[in-house]
Parts: C-alpha cells; structure tokens; sequence
C-alpha cells in the first residue's frame, strides 16, 4: 500500500499565517505540521509516500523534506495539483505514483497520535473511513446512521445528524481513480472527498471504524493551537 498526502489548498482560513507559506509547513511545537501526517503513515509502516500540493509555496516542500530520508522510509515524491479543486482532484494527481496499488489517504493538516496499522494491514477492497466524535460535525463530512449502518455522508451540513466526524484519513482500493473521473464538482466547485466516499457507499463497499486516539484537523486558528498545545505537552512529558 503507498501513501498519500493532500497537502494542496490554499489555507486562506489562516491568513495571514499562510500568505508567506503553505498551511502544513506551519510549526506544530517542534516541528512543521507535515510532519505528524507523514509519521502517522510511517508508523503504520507505509515505505513511499507522495505530497500532492499547490499553490505558490509548492517548491517549500522539497526544501523541507527533501527525499525523505530523515523519516527513514524508501522515497517521497511530489506532485502538483494546478488548482484547489478539492481534496478528490488532489487524490487524482497520484494516479501514476499508485500505479495499481491499494492507498492510504491522510490529509496535511490532520493530526492524530492513533495506530492505523492495524486497518492498513487487514485492508483488502472497497474503501474503509475513519469516525471520530466531536463537539462541532457541521465542520466536517458527517455520516448518517440508520439501524447503525452509515447511510450517506453529507458534507459541512448545517444540520448534523450525527456527533461523528468523517477525519481526513481514507483507505481506497484500486477503483478509487476510475471513481473520481465520474464525479462532478460541488457547489463550490470542488470535487468533494464525501462524494468519493459516497460512490464506494452507494455500491456497499465503504468499511467504518472509530478512531482510537487524540485527532484534530489544524485549519483553523484554534484547532492549529490546540494541537501546538497537544504535541508541546507530549514531547515535554506532560500528558
Ligand atoms: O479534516 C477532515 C475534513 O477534511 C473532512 O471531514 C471533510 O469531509 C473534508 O472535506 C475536509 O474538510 P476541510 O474543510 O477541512 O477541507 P480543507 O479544504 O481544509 O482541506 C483539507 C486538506 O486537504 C488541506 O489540508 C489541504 C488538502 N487539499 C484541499 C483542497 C481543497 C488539497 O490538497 N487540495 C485541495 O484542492
């Protein structure tokens, strides 16, 4: 299985932290906020990684990562995403990376202390998402449960109906580049990582687990402070 980073957008929900530089080379106590969704793929013992950016600060990346070689896996390689057309069309930029490989999706700005090993290693088909609860679900793409089965994924939904966030963490079969070509773009011109999820759903092929452990997405100005605070409080031994 190889790894993916959608690490493109525009972070404008940071300006002005993010006029000079991209969203996710932003610190995150120590180091810059990449590096969390990198380790939690290599933790869960991803060897090739690729970072799908954009935008101008795209160059930024290789000076920081380089080959990849300080996160002792076999390779990171890059690729560009020409627009912010949504987390879907960034996927899409790593079809010949994939060539045929299952993947493991994890967007830039989530950070997470829990073990996918365990999900990676018994994947085999379909799609399978992660589910956390949270005080806030109109934010995030929200499952909703009929007879506890997930019925359909609405995004950002004003309503929620349920309290489960859909994280940015996603294991996709092989099917998953022939399943974006069909999708059309979202009111808001994005090709939306929900519909991808709800094309493996509508076919009965979406798999669901609850995420064990700490998770924040870093987008805003106080979920990137809580997980500075998080990450500071653990490397100094005071969780
Ligand atoms: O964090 C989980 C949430 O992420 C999910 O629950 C939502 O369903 C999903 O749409 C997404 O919501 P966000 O509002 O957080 O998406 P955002 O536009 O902030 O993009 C998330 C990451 O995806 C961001 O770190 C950069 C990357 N991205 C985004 C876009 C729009 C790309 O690589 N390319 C893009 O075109």
């Amino acid at each position: 299985m190889k790894g993916v980073i959608c690490a493109g957008g525009l972070g404008s929900r940071l300006y002005p932290l993010t006029r000079a530089t991209n969203k996710h080379l932003l610190p995150v106590y120590d180091q810059p906020m990449i590096y969390y969704p990198i380790q939690t793929l290599v933790n869960a013992g991803i060897k090739e990684i690729i970072i799908v950016t954009g935008g101008p600060h795209a160059g930024d990346f290789i000076r920081v990562l380089q080959d990849g070689c300080e996160f002792g896996i076999n390779q990171i390689f890059y690729a560009y995403q020409e627009k912010e057309g949504g987390i879907s069309q960034a996927i899409a930029c790593a079809e010949k990376y994939a060539s045929g490989e299952k993947i493991a999706v994890i967007l830039g700005d989530n950070c997470t202390n829990a073990d996918i090993s365990p999900d990676l290693k018994s994947f085999k088909s379909g799609a399978k998402i992660f589910l956390k609860k949270v005080p806030d679900p109109e934010r995030f793409g929200v499952p909703v449960f009929k007879a506890g089965e997930i019925i359909k994924i609405e995004e950002k939904p004003k309503k929620p109906k349920s309290n489960y966030a859909v994280t940015g963490l996603y294991l996709y079969d092989q099917t998953v580049f022939k399943r974006i070509k069909k999708l059309k773009a979202s009111k808001r011109g994005e090709l939306e990582i929900t519909d991808l999820n709800n094309s493996y759903l509508n076919d009965g092929l979406l798999d669901y687990c609850y995420l064990e452990g700490w998770w924040r997405d870093a987008g805003t100005f106080e979920t990137l402070f809580e997980v500075n605070q998080f990450w500071a409080k653990k490397r100094l031994g005071r969780t």
